[in-house]
C-alpha cells in the first residue's frame, strides 16, 4: 500500500468521531493515519481516547492566548511540525479565522450534525425537530470562512420520528457520523474528490450516490 495521508484531528470534547477515525485507521489498508490530536480544551475525554490509542496529543488552550491569531499561529505551527496534510475538525467548537482557513484551504474538513446548508450553528437537533422537517442527518464538508459552509463531501440522512427529542435524534445521527467521517477521509486520501465550481465531486464514482448518502 502506498504512503498514508497524515491527518491531524482537532477536538473540543467527547471525541466519539475521533474514536471512529481511530478505529478506521486500524483497518486493513486504510489510506490515512492520525499523526496528532489537538484539543483547545484541557481534560476532555477525547484526549484520553487519543492517548489510549498512543497518538501524540497537544493541548492548545485558547484561553491562554490574548488574540485569536496567536492561538492559530500556535495551531498552525503544531500542525506543520507534525507534517499534517489534512485537518479533520471533529467536534472542534472554535471559530477559525479566514486567514487560517486560507492557509489550509481544501485541507480542512468538518463534520456538522445536520443536512447542510440547513441548520448551521448550534442547537441543530432542536431546530430541526421544531422546523417540522421529516429528515435530518449529518454532513462532512470542506471548511470555508463562513461557519458550517463549504463544498459538501458526504451526507447521511436520518428520519425524524414524531416523538424524537433532541437527544434521541442526536444519538441516531451520531451513528451515521461515525460511518461517514472515515469514508470522507478515505475518499480524500485516495484522491477521489475534486473541487470544481465550489462543489466537491467524486472523480471516479466507485460508490453509487446512494451509497454516499447512506453508507453501511
Ligand atoms: C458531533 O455531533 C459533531 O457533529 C458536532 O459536535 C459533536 C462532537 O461529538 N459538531 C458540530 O456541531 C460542529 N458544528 P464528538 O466529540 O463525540 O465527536
Amino acid at each position: 500500500m502506498s504512503r498514508k495521508l497524515k491527518i491531524g484531528v482537532l477536538i473540543s470534547g467527547r471525541g466519539s468521531n475521533l474514536h471512529s477515525l481511530i478505529e478506521a485507521t486500524k483497518t486493513n489498508n486504510f489510506p490515512a493515519e492520525i499523526v496528532i490530536v489537538i484539543a483547545n480544551v484541557p481534560n476532555i475525554t477525547g484526549l484520553e481516547i487519543a492517548k489510549k490509542a498512543r497518538i501524540p496529543v497537544q493541548i492548545i488552550n485558547h484561553k491562554n492566548f490574548n488574540e485569536r491569531e496567536f492561538f492559530e499561529d500556535e495551531l498552525h505551527g503544531v500542525l506543520t511540525k507534525a507534517k499534517v496534510e489534512l485537518v479533520c475538525l471533529a467536534g472542534f467548537m472554535r471559530i477559525l479565522t479566514d486567514h487560517f482557513i486560507d492557509l489550509w484551504l481544501d485541507k480542512i474538513i468538518n463534520i456538522h450534525p445536520s443536512l447542510l446548508p440547513s441548520f448551521k450553528g448550534l442547537n441543530t437537533h432542536n431546530r430541526a425537530i421544531e422546523s417540522g422537517a421529516k429528515f435530518s442527518g449529518c454532513t462532512i464538508h470542506f471548511v470555508r470562512p463562513e461557519m458550517d459552509d463549504g463544498p459538501i463531501i458526504i451526507q447521511a440522512v436520518v428520519a425524524i420520528e414524531q416523538n424524537d427529542t433532541s437527544d434521541t435524534l442526536a444519538n441516531r445521527i451520531l451513528v451515521e457520523e461515525h460511518k461517514i467521517y472515515p469514508l470522507a477521509v478515505k475518499l480524500i486520501a485516495t484522491k477521489q474528490i475534486s473541487i470544481r465550481n465550489g462543489q466537491a465531486r467524486l472523480k471516479n464514482p466507485i460508490y453509487p450516490r446512494s451509497a454516499l448518502l447512506n453508507p453501511c
